[in-house]
């Protein structure tokens, strides 16, 4: 199994260029179910889950070309089409690999009148039901079941409803999936108290470009006016507010400058707020954002919340960049019961952070030393990665299949902004 290599202590600088967004591919590429016109999404992010959900919309009966671009660019171009579904299931092998694999169930109901979807059970950082997913679907009209581990949800007469929900704690992948069945329901829906992050928005957008009436884009309330059908379109996917934000922190934890290329500073407001109040100067350019830090860092108070709050997905990396604060920042995690995952990994690194419940109280400012470590889901890999950029020494993160989920081509980003960075294989 590969693993990433890192000798520390470089200052990082220069441009760095990102890529379009993981959570925003992984709820645009299910649209393709909804219409038998292709679908054409460019800025498409290499990404072991791009791929794997590619592979499950070839399962269902959709074809996946992959058209334009050179190997040696960033991104990609894909052309989904969904012409004739042959199957509405999505098996357990798949889902429980990506989670994301359940955002399959709105748009299949829509298109097909029924789905089966293997429930994902837990995963690293918590439980994760899709409790809210399902009750949101059941509102707007559909039938469910759940029996051997599978929900098999239906729409009486082949169309779903329409109807009103109203969440009660924010999600953004339950947001998604009724969003995407409401669409083409037979009457109107509100959803209310749904998700607000930047994906749902360019969700919503896709599909407003595919046909669909979408209401209050960006708000708490979205008003679905359910059309008949929809229609292919070409649509690029938003850049990664979490890539950018992760590069982010790796600028600030050695002290160096990038521009994060492409960067939308009013996706990540909340990440550039606590960056400035922790020392870090952050400029917004024409088609980007610059980071630099140069003097010391400063403590801070952080807690996780629903957009547009502190991104959970922000606070790992958040946690190794304040381990070069000088003073005690306490993070507070609201969102996943279990996302300190990285805190032991990074005390072999000398981090002193100090876990209780969902609180955790990081002292910064002790010297990093470079380890072998164990990566244990996508955006706690990266706090070992920036850990390791500053850490003096070697550190080897190991897992490295975690980061392949998420960051397209890590170390070549970071080598050409000045990082000693390099993947190497076990065998
Ligand atoms: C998405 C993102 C993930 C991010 C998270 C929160 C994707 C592919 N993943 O995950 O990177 O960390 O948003 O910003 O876009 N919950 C329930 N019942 C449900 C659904 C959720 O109780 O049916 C709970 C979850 O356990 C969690 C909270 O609601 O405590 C928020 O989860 P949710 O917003 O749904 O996260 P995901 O969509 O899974």
């Amino acid at each position: 199994m590969d693993r990433i290599l890192i000798r520390g202590g470089h200052r990082l600088a220069g441009r760095l260029p990102i890529s379009g967004a993981k959570n925003a591919a992984l709820t645009l590429m299910p649209c393709a179910l909804l219409t038998d016109e292709p679908l054409t999404l460019r800025n498409l992010p290499r990404l072991a889950d791009v791929d794997s959900f590619g592979h499950l919309l070839n399962q269902l009966g959709a074809s996946t070309a992959i058209e334009g671009t050179r190997p040696e660019d960033f991104g990609r171009v894909m052309t989904i089409r969904a012409g004739k579904l042959t199957s509405s299931e999505a098996p357990y092998d798949i889902v429980r690999k990506m989670r994301a694999s359940i955002l399959v169930l709105g748009p299949l109901i829509g298109r097909c009148g029924e789905a089966r979807v293997s429930l994902p059970g837990g995963c690293a950082i918590g439980n994760r039901p899709i409790d809210l997913h399902l009750k949101a679907l059941e509102a707007i009209g559909a039938e469910l079941e759940t029996t051997a581990g599978y929900v098999r949800a239906s729409a009486p007469g082949g169309r779903l409803s329409g109807g009103r929900y109203r969440f009660p704690v924010v999600s953004v992948g339950a947001t998604e999936n009724v969003v995407m069945a409401a669409v083409t329901a037979r009457g109107g829906s509100v959803i209310e108290n749904a998700a607000r992050e930047p994906e749902i928005v360019d969700l919503c957008r896709l599909l407003v470009a595919m046909g669909a009436a979408i209401d209050g884009i960006g708000t708490e309330t979205l008003t679905i006016e359910g059309r008949d059908r929809l229609h292919g379109a070409t649509y690029a996917v938003m850049p990664d507010r979490i890539e950018a934000g992760s590069y982010a922190c790796a600028a600030a934890i050695t002290g160096g400058t990038l521009e994060l290329a492409g960067a939308r500073a009013a996706d990540m407001r909340a990440t550039l707020d606590a960056l400035v109040e922790a020392g870090v100067t952050v400029e917004e350019l024409a088609d980007g954002v610059r980071v630099s830090a140069d003097g010391p860092l400063r403590p801070i108070t952080l807690s996780t919340a629903p957009f547009p709050g502190f991104a959970t997905d922000m606070q790992a990396q958040f946690m190794a960049m304040l381990l070069r604060a000088e003073g005690a920042s306490v993070l507070t995690e609201t969102i996943f019961e279990n996302r300190y995952m990285h805190v032991p990994e990074l005390a072999r690194m000398g981090a002193d952070v100090q876990v209780s419940g969902r609180t955790a109280v990081v002292r910064g400012g002790a010297a990093l030393a470079g380890a072998p470590v164990m990566a244990t889901d996508l955006r706690a890999s990266m706090s070992l990665i920036l850990a390791g950029l500053a850490a003096a020494g070697e550190t080897s993160v190991s897992r490295v299949y975690h980061l392949d989920r998420g960051y397209e081509r890590l170390e070549e980003k970071l080598q050409a902004v000045g990082a000693d960075i390099e993947r190497v294989g076990d065998g």
